[in-house]
């Protein structure tokens, strides 16, 4: 309860503030041109995933969505969301279910003593598929609000007879803002944003973690930042395959 009472405090940015925080960062963090080159690959992107061709091979993921009467796809995304994605660096895509299953069933732990936490959490396709396993609690956490507004009606129409957790709590908020509750969890990334927040979210786990130790997973799916990892000796990575790690907290 003190949890969710603390997330609430936080107020996702309307875009003009979301661009200027996106800006300020990446010119601290990279430069004039490493900002510029960044943006022009974000823009090519989005250029790409606008030709229809493109757009229809992204419906290759709608099974899942048919299946529960859900809406996860990476297919249909509102404008507004494929413009925020310039600056959040980072394309929305759900995981993909067969994926899932394989990279948890790698982690050595007992769920049940788990929260299991999305930092980036889209449509929420992770979090529902987290509820096929008994978790403490599920959350989830991601910036940009109209994907939030979708998780939520998601979690709100999902039924599965494989369901065995039913505490699933989303939060639209940047995950850097994000106080992790003061329980054991396994923290799910799905390549979720670009190094420099990948770091300062890694510096709020470690002093969460000093603070208060207690056992830690970090699952790390498609792990583009690895290197960010690497640099930060709290978390000891126990697994691992091309498409994806498993960390554990030394504290
Ligand atoms: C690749 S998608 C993963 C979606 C979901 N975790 C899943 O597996 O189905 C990454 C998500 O991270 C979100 N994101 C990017 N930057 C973020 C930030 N600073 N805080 C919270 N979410 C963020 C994006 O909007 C996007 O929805």
């Amino acid at each position: 309860m003190e949890h969710m009472e603390s997330q609430l405090e936080t107020q996702p940015l309307g875009l003009s503030r979301a661009l200027f925080q996106w800006l300020r960062d990446s010119l601290q963090n990279r430069g004039l041109w490493g900002t510029t080159r960044n943006f022009a690959e974000q823009l090519g992107l989005f250029i790409r995933d606008s030709f229809p061709d493109r757009r229809r091979s992204r419906f290759g993921d709608i099974d899942y969505d048919f299946d529960y009467g859900v809406d996860t796809t990476w297919a249909r995304l509102p404008l507004g969301v494929r413009i925020r994605e310039l600056f959040s660096e980072r394309l929305y895509q759900p995981t993909d279910p067969v994926e899932f299953h394989n990279v948890i069933s790698h982690v050595p732990a007992d769920f049940r003593n788990l929260a299991f936490i999305d930092l980036g959490s889209g449509k929420g396709r992770a979090l529902l598929l987290a509820s096929e396993y008994p978790f403490r609690e599920i959350v989830g956490v991601e910036v940009q609000p109209e994907l939030h507004r979708i998780a939520q009606e998601n979690i709100d129409r999902f039924s599965s007879d494989k369901r065995k957790c039913h505490r699933i709590t989303a939060y639209c908020m940047d995950a850097r803002d994000f106080t992790f509750p003061d329980e054991p969890m396994l923290i799910y990334l799905f390549n979720p944003f670009p190094d420099y927040v990948m770091e300062s979210v890694l510096k709020n786990l470690r002093e969460a973690l000093q603070k208060s130790p207690r056992e830690t997973f970090v699952l790390y799916n498609t792990p583009w930042d690895e290197r960010v990892f690497a640099r930060d000796e709290f978390l000891e990575k126990v697994y691992e395959q091309h498409n994806f790690q498993v960390y554990k907290s030394r504290l």
